[in-house]
């Protein structure tokens, strides 16, 4: 991933956010208020968090309404059209309808992918007619809303300048400021979410395998907008990768877990996008492979492993935060691991054990909130993951590919705040290669390429 790109801020959007919180002059924000008021108050409210105001509404809202059209307008299509030009959640939609899209759907026999609900909660905004404040257009694919929430409550008062985010929170703004919060927004999609999966059939016909780390694919988003804390002040917390990687691990674990349990309570059992994909995917290059030679630790030989690797990496930060914690859920992950490998049949086994690994997984995102990420942190947690190069790369080719998002993570925080090291950064650049092609995964080069990491760290 291009992580030079990761600190990166476009400079139109920091105009746009200045508009937006109280540099517009007071004149524009007296003529722009009444006529956001009335857009919300126009809209059928739903008792709940309210509607869906489409993402046309973000530019041409700001637009309208009195101010001195041109140059509001060409800072807000900028704004947009970053998002339309680099961030690929505007693309989502239009996915669905290249070749690869129409044949995942045609595999399936869902019809054209663009028409398709399976498709469609992930790949746009899709939401029912009750919902929609006005008409918008579903092909603009995953837009502002499907991450900040339905804006027809928010969006008139959110521009004033003495908007609280606490009360925009209350009026149905997604808290993304919350980093718990935040991660399970991406996850929904990144990881799938009760009606939004992509299982094994789904892979089968083509869909890309889902993988995620909170930090690099933020990087690689990228972002639009100043990290700020929840008074609204910016953080300049150089370090922040390093608590952006702890509690999106902590969510993704527990995310992942109850995805496993919603797998084994209903549908095909086993299903095989919960195990390590290259268990099965692999060329055969024995006699005397790797594998055959690492005498299939814990399992027994050809058994599918399940997908330990939510666990293996953030098990060095819960250790550190919670060790009595850690050390149950050390116990259910492996129950939970155990399970899954054989190919249990007890289902229920299953989801029980999965559905407590969540619940402590939970209990340590929640406690990661109020941890300190400090640069002695962040080197510690490098050594420690990276003096684990045999057990991390015996798991599997997915554990040694978070292993690389996270070490690049960790080192990028570390290197912001002054421990820059180019020959770290080149031995990491190593890793990402060793994980290029995913069949051809080398646990032993693996191993060897994390001890490089490791000895370039003071
Ligand atoms: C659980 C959410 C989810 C569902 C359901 C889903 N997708 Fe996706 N899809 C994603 C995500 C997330 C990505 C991006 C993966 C990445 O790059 O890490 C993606 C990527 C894709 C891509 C590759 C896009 C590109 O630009 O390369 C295609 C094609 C695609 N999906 C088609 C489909 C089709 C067709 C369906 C329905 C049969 C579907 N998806 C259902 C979440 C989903
Ligand atoms: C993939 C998810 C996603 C999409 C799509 C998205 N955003 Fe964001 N946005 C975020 C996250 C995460 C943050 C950072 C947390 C925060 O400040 O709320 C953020 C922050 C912002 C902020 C800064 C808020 C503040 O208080 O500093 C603004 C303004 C914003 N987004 C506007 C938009 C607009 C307009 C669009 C559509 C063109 C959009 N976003 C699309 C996820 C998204
Ligand atoms: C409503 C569903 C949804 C949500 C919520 C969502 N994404 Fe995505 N994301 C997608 C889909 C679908 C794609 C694939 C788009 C494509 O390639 O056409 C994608 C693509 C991406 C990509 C590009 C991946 C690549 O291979 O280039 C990144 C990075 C990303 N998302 C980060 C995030 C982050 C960070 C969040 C949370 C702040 C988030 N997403 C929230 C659906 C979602
Ligand atoms: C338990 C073994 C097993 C696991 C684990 C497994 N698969 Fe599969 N996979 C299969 C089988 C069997 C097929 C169907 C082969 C056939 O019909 O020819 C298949 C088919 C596929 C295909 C289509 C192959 C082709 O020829 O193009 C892809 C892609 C795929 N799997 C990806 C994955 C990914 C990604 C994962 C992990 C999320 C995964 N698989 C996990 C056994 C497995």
């Amino acid at each position: 991933m291009a992580s030079d790109l990761r600190r990166y801020l476009h400079p139109s959007f920091l105009l746009f956010v200045a508009a937006l919180f109280g540099a517009l002059p007071a004149a524009a924000q007296a003529s722009l208020s009444p006529r956001l008021h009335s857009l919300a108050n126009a809209a059928d409210i739903h008792p709940g968090d309210g509607q869906y105001v489409g993402p046309g509404s973000c530019s041409a809202v700001a637009c309208h309404g009195g101010i001195e059209p041109r140059s509001v307008t060409r800072v807000l299509q900028n704004e947009y059209s970053t998002w339309v030009t680099r961030d690929k959640h505007a693309h989502a939609y239009t996915a669905l309808t290249e070749p690869l899209g129409e044949q995942i759907a045609l595999t399936l026999r869902l019809g054209p992918a663009e028409n398709a609900p399976r498709c469609l909660v992930c790949h746009a905004l899709d939401v029912p007619t009750s919902l929609q404040a006005r008409k918008f257009d579903i092909a603009d694919g995953v837009s502002c809303e499907s991450c900040h929430g339905p804006a027809s409550r928010w969006i008139g008062p959110h521009i004033q300048t003495n908007a609280q985010h606490a009360q925009m929170v209350a009026l149905g703004l997604y808290d993304n400021r919350n980093l718990i919060l935040r991660t399970e927004r991406c996850l929904t999609c990144h990881l799938g979410a009760p009606g939004m999966s992509v299982d094994h059939e789904l892979i089968a016909a083509g869909h890309p395998d889902l993988r995620f780390e909170l930090d690099s694919f933020t990087a690689v988003e990228p972002p639009h907008w100043v990290e700020k804390n929840a008074a609204g002040q910016p953080l300049n917390d150089t370090l922040f990768g390093t608590r952006a990687w702890a509690i999106g691990q902590a969510v993704e674990l527990r995310a992942s877990m109850q995805r496993l349990a919603r797998s084994a309570h209903s549908g095909p059992w086993p299903e095989f996008s919960e195990m390590d994909c290259i268990s099965c995917h692999h060329s055969l290059t024995g006699p005397l492979s790797w594998r055959q030679r690492s005498g299939y630790p814990g399992h027994r030989a050809g058994d599918p492993p399940y997908n330990l690797s939510r666990y293996v990496l953030f098990q060095q930060i819960a250790d550190q935060v919670d060790p009595s914690t850690n050390a149950e859920l050390d116990q259910t992950a492996s129950r939970v691991a155990q399970l899954v490998t054989s190919m249990s049949a007890d289902r229920a086994a299953v989801t029980a054990a999965a559905n407590h690994a969540a619940n402590l997984a939970a209990r340590l995102a929640a406690e990661l909130q109020n941890a300190t990420f400090d640069r002695a942190r962040t080197e510690r947690l490098l050594r420690s993951i990276t003096a684990q190069a045999d057990a991390i790369s015996l798991d599997g080719e997915r554990t040694a590919e978070q292993a690389t998002m996270t070490i690049d993570s960790l080192y990028i925080a570390d290197a912001n705040a002054g421990g820059k090291n180019p020959e770290t950064r080149a031995a990491i650049d190593g890793l990402y290669k060793l994980v290029s092609n995913p069949s051809a995964y080398n646990a032993p080069q693996f191993a060897a390429q994390l001890q490089r990491v490791h000895q370039t760290l003071r």
